[in-house]
């Protein structure tokens, strides 16, 4: 584990207060029962222990009078620490920081620059994050931008922490949808099928038709069969419709900033997603049931049965998806597999997980399943092209043209700039406008407020970038910044203070992200962490400091804060235009 200062501080705080206890009481408590906590009221310290709390029963006094024993105690021993003073408050001893502490807080990010904040959570681990995951023949629609960005976000936490990181996109092309879309493109595909338009064109026309003749519905499934025995002609068509689904897909990715390690179609899963099924009936899991579909018994797991194989011998997609993480397995000995999907797919997801924790398939406690929330636009409605869903693309155009009148109200750039910052504005927005919701709530927002440069939106984030990039290059233009004297002591004022800590706790933040795959902690600490600046901003003159010093401290922390907000947000995949 890497060690930050933040981290080291902590168990100091620790320890000295389970030296204190054992002094006076003795051993007895293991020091791992000692918490260290963030006081309610910062005034307080930086730093509180609720140890007290624990003993008062045992030692037949008051929280109170055994805080105020400690607080001593400890104060008596803290002059190497990274504490100048220790109190006690209702029960809390409290510590806090000395200005040691954020001198050294501050040379720590400059020395580790944009090093800063990675840990080894995952060093030597292998994790594959499964997202955006489109169905071919079908354009990419809101529902998916949440996936793709969630799971990029996943991903780039995961590379910062350590892991070796495959980003996967699993296109799904077997099945009945894609059977149908053949099935059009037979009958109806008689002109030049040429974009994804005229696909969608066709995927309409067939669903029409199907309504009318019920017996297409039975040529749909041959065509399938079809796929998955490999028909020549079919197999032809198949590969003209994965061209021109792709093409748009990754027109997608591209303006969104995203890459894959690699992308993988679902039918080539088939063949893998049947040897389990086998496995599994030889293994009396599945079975075959009275109307010859293989149906997995999860009686055991508290989880409805499920089908695994239809009664003509063709597969499903939890079919495939036993392949899938077997195949995947096989080929890179994952320590961790993430899937990013809608919540509607929780169970599936319980499902296949469930069956190959019953064949003791040693990856199975690998897997993990992010479900999410519906997501929906207030002012969608504004932008449906094709009237029935709303397409990804659309909302991207959208989300860059609104911010583009957002930056023009704001200042005169020339057409090129305002577009340029637009484009990285409009992204962004849509990004965060995603990853600030904790995964498994629904979100609905508005484009129109997703642009916006102030509140807790993805451009005030980057505007807080840019203008402490413009403070440091004022500063540039002026005098040299001279270094602080080593022996003169500085004295922290309290908004450098609280900017300093925040900064410091970086690493903690980032980690925490990483354990919990929880991308909305990283924004609310990136969002408090730009108010923090702000106020430090407002309050302290960073050019014209009253001395020296503390101009070079501020901006130092100007710095720190500079290279901190970049990282924070480069994990988010934002970028930060050179001027806004
Ligand atoms: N294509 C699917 C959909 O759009 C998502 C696939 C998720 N991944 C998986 N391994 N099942 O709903």
């Amino acid at each position: 584990m890497a060690t930050y200062l933040y981290s080291t501080a902590k168990s100091q705080a620790q320890e000295l207060a389970y030296e204190s206890v054992c002094d006076l009481f003795g051993a007895i408590l293991p020091a791992s029962s000692i918490e260290i906590t963030r006081p309610k009221d910062e005034s307080l310290g930086d730093y509180s222990c609720p140890i007290s709390f624990k003993l008062a029963t045992s030692l037949r006094n008051s929280p109170n009078e055994i805080s105020q024993k400690l607080a001593n105690s400890i104060s008596g021993k803290i002059s190497k620490s990274y504490f100048s003073q220790i109190s006690s408050n209702g029960g809390f001893i409290n510590f806090r920081l000395s200005d040691k502490y954020f001198k050294e807080g501050i040379s720590e990010i400059k020395k580790k620059k944009d090093e800063f904040g990675k840990n080894n959570v995952g060093r030597g681990k292998k994790a594959i994050v499964e997202f955006s995951s489109p169905n071919i023949g079908k354009p990419m629609h809101i529902g998916h931008i949440r996936s793709t960005i969630l799971g990029d976000c996943v991903a780039r936490v995961l590379k910062f922490n350590g892991y070796s990181v495959i980003s996967s996109n699993y296109l799904c092309e077997a099945g009945l949808q894609t059977a149908k879309l053949l099935l059009s493109v037979q009958l109806f595909g008689t002109e030049k099928i040429e974009t994804e338009k005229d696909l969608l064109a066709l995927y309409v026309k067939i669903h029409q038709e199907m309504e009318k003749n019920p017996d297409l519905e039975k040529k749909a499934q041959e065509l399938v069969l079809k796929m998955e025995t490999g028909d020549k002609k079919t197999l032809k068509e198949l590969s003209m419709i994965r061209k021109l689904s792709i093409k748009p897909f990754d027109r997608n990715y591209k303006v969104l900033d995203i890459d894959f390690t690699e992308q993988v179609f679902d039918s080539d899963y088939v063949e893998e997603g049947r040897l389990i099924v086998e496995d599994a009936v030889s293994k009396q899991i599945a079975f075959r049931d009275k109307t010859g579909e293989t149906v997995a018994n999860l009686e055991q797991f508290n989880l409805p049965n499920l089908v695994v194989l239809r009664s003509n011998g063709t597969t499903l997609y939890s079919t495939r998806d036993l392949g899938l993480a077997s195949r995947d397995f096989k080929k890179y000995k994952f320590d961790l597999r993430i899937y990013v999907t809608a919540s509607e797919q929780n169970l599936h997801f319980q499902q296949v997980f469930a069956i190959l924790s019953a064949l003791q398939k040693p990856f199975a406690k690998n897997l993990r399943h992010i479900g999410f929330g519906i997501i929906s636009l207030e002012d969608g409605k504004l932008s449906t092209r094709e009237g029935r869903v709303l397409l990804l693309e659309d909302v991207i155009n959208d989300s860059i043209s609104l911010a583009l009148l957002e930056v023009k109200q704001r200042q005169d750039y020339s057409d090129r700039e305002a577009l340029e910052i637009a484009a990285k504005v409009g992204i962004a927005a849509l990004k965060y406008s995603i990853l600030k919701i904790s995964s498994e709530k629904d979100i609905k927002f508005s484009l129109r407020e997703a642009v916006k440069f102030d509140g807790n939106t993805a451009a005030y984030l980057q505007y807080t970038c840019v203008r402490a990039k413009n403070i440091l290059a004022k500063a540039n233009e002026g005098l040299p910044i001279p270094s602080p004297s080593k022996n003169r002591q500085y004295s922290f004022t309290s908004e450098e203070r609280k900017l300093v800590l925040m900064l410091s706790q970086f690493p903690e933040v980032v980690g925490h992200s990483a354990r919990n795959l929880t991308p909305y902690l990283l924004c609310e600490y990136l969002f408090k962490l730009a108010l923090s600046f702000s106020s430090f901003y407002d309050k302290s003159a960073v050019l014209k400091a009253e001395s020296t010093e503390a101009r070079t401290i501020r901006l130092e922390i100007v710095k720190s804060l500079e290279s901190v907000m970049t990282s924070g947000l480069n994990l988010l995949g934002i970028n930060v235009p050179a001027k806004m």
